[in-house]
């Protein structure tokens, strides 16, 4: 079978959030022998000259858009033994990152899915399902069953869309989509594409694919609900039938603390009691904190959004500053949430770090060096940091939503299980009690907390398991 991954972004070329480290590393868990799954997104003017070195031309032709006539090219590589094409078109792709503001992005993004779509007869790749990601792509479950429908080319292709996150949906007035689109007012009704009187792409994927899936089982649950449902919560529910959480991996090469290459001392499972320390010392220098082998070190890697649960930390940040911790938070994002950090970092010097940008490094030791890793979120579709925290050894404390429930088993200290701390209700006092819990276990009973990271190193996040139930899904279908 043929499948073709349909996205914005995509590891290593492109990143903004976790749906990049998805796209870059499931296509290639899937059995090679049954499936052929290959990887079409933007060539973006912002992506590293060496990745642009690498692609090679494949095609061009040129397509209507609204009332201009505009150059498609396509690229394509061959790496890490997955076929990825590109789409080339500098009017829409050369601003200073993949999104822009989200009038520049609903036209983009048609763009781009027409585009997708139109290229594929000529690159000789008929793919039995088309399989799509989140609202940037989901007009093409539409236009396949309306624009490409008729050529026998299309007949018969199926779709899925998968939702990383149900908050961005595309949304846009309906007079501007039209145009855009070239899609007739039929499709523009509440049972189709339109949701409180405007066009909403998002919706348009979920109604018109074969098949939904969202990166969790209970993040599947929750959207069914007003308070995850971003005003989709009754189409969700008539979707049902069609609907599955499928939780996400990680790529398990890059994420491996035995092999990491970002990290100063490498470790596994076995030798973390004595090794793991070593970068956490060597974090501490480097970030000029106080330097204690002793101290807990809790670690924060994440976009600073509202999502991610930053009014709670922010709201009791002061009183958690009175605690024998350090904190260590690398992230980007609403500019209240940056500025409250770099407050923090010069009022608790030595025990606050706030490093405001984005870094894989940094990252990766921050997920090697901390003892424990804080994301309390609003919701949380799946998570990945909590999986590298996982992964490392670094022991989670986390809300019990979306994917952060699923991955993460609450310590027992009764039955001796477990492999994070986790509190239920979006609260700040929940989340520090959830905290002073975690410091107290790893101050006093050191052997329960190693255990601990026993469990949460032997814990299997890598995609395994999750592809094969990718596949089931398009055998299915
Ligand atoms: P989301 O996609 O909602 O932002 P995820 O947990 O799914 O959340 O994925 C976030 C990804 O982005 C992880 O790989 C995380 O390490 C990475 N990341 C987030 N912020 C930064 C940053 N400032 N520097 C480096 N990596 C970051
Ligand atoms: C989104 C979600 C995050 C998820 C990621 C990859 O960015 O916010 O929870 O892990 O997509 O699916």
């Amino acid at each position: 079978k043929k499948v073709l991954f349909v996205a914005s972004e995509c590891v290593p070329f492109i990143k903004t959030g976790g749906l990049a480290d998805v796209v870059g590393s499931l296509p290639r868990y899937f059995n090679k022998e049954e499936f052929d799954v290959r990887v079409i997104i933007p060539k973006y003017l912002c992506m590293d000259q060496k990745w642009k070195d690498m692609m090679q031309y494949r095609t061009h032709f040129y397509m209507d858009m609204n009332w201009r006539s505009q150059y498609v090219g396509v690229l394509e590589m061959e790496y890490n033994g997955i076929k990825y094409y590109f789409i080339d078109n500098e009017f829409y792709f050369s601003g200073p990152k993949p999104y822009g503001n989200i009038f520049q992005d609903i036209e983009k993004f048609a763009f781009f899915s027409k585009a997708a779509l139109s290229a594929l007869p000529l690159i000789d790749f008929r793919p039995d399902i088309v399989h799509c990601h989140d609202w940037q792509t989901g007009l093409i479950p539409v236009y396949l069953k309306d624009k490409f429908h008729d050529g026998e080319f299309f007949r018969d292709m199926k779709s899925v869309i998968t939702i990383h996150n149900l908050k961005f949906q595309g949304v846009w007035d309906v007079k501007t989509v039209m145009d855009i689109t070239g899609l007739p007012k039929y499709y523009f009704s509440p049972d189709k594409l339109e949701a409180y009187g405007d066009a909403n792409y998002l919706k348009g994927g979920i109604v018109y694919a074969d098949a939904v899936t969202t990166v969790s089982e209970t993040y599947a649950e929750e959207i069914k609900m007003p308070f995850y449902g971003e005003g989709l919560d009754g189409l969700m529910r008539a979707r049902a039938n069609c609907l599955r959480g499928i939780v996400n991996g990680i790529d398990y090469d890059e994420y491996n603390p035995a092999t990491d290459k970002y990290i100063v001392q490498n470790y596994d499972a076995r030798t973390f009691r004595k090794e793991k320390i070593k970068n956490k010392r060597a974090l501490q220098e480097e970030l000029g904190l106080e330097r204690d082998d002793k101290k807990f070190m809790i670690g924060i890697v994440s976009r600073l959004t509202d999502q991610k649960g930053f009014d709670l930390i922010n709201y009791i940040m002061d009183e958690m500053c009175q605690q024998d911790v350090q904190f260590v938070i690398l992230g980007t994002g609403e500019e209240r949430y940056e500025n409250a950090f770099r407050h923090f970092a010069w009022k608790y010097s030595g025990k606050v770090s706030a490093n405001i940008y984005y870094s894989e490094a940094l990252s990766h030791k921050i997920y090697a060096s901390c003892d424990a890793f804080l994301m309390p979120s609003l919701f949380e579709p799946c998570g990945l940091s909590q999986l590298m925290s996982l992964r490392y050894g670094t022991v989670p404390i986390v809300r019990e939503t979306g994917g952060l429930k699923d991955t993460v088993q609450p310590y027992n200290e009764f039955e001796g299980t477990g492999t994070g701390f986790s509190f239920k209700n979006y609260n700040a006092h929940e989340m520090f009690n959830s905290v002073k819990y975690a410091k107290d276990v790893y101050y006093n009973r050191k052997r329960e907390w190693n255990k601990i990271i026993d469990r949460a190193m032997g814990a299997d996040y890598s995609w395994n398991s999750s592809a094969k139930k990718y596949e089931e899904m398009y055998r299915w279908l």
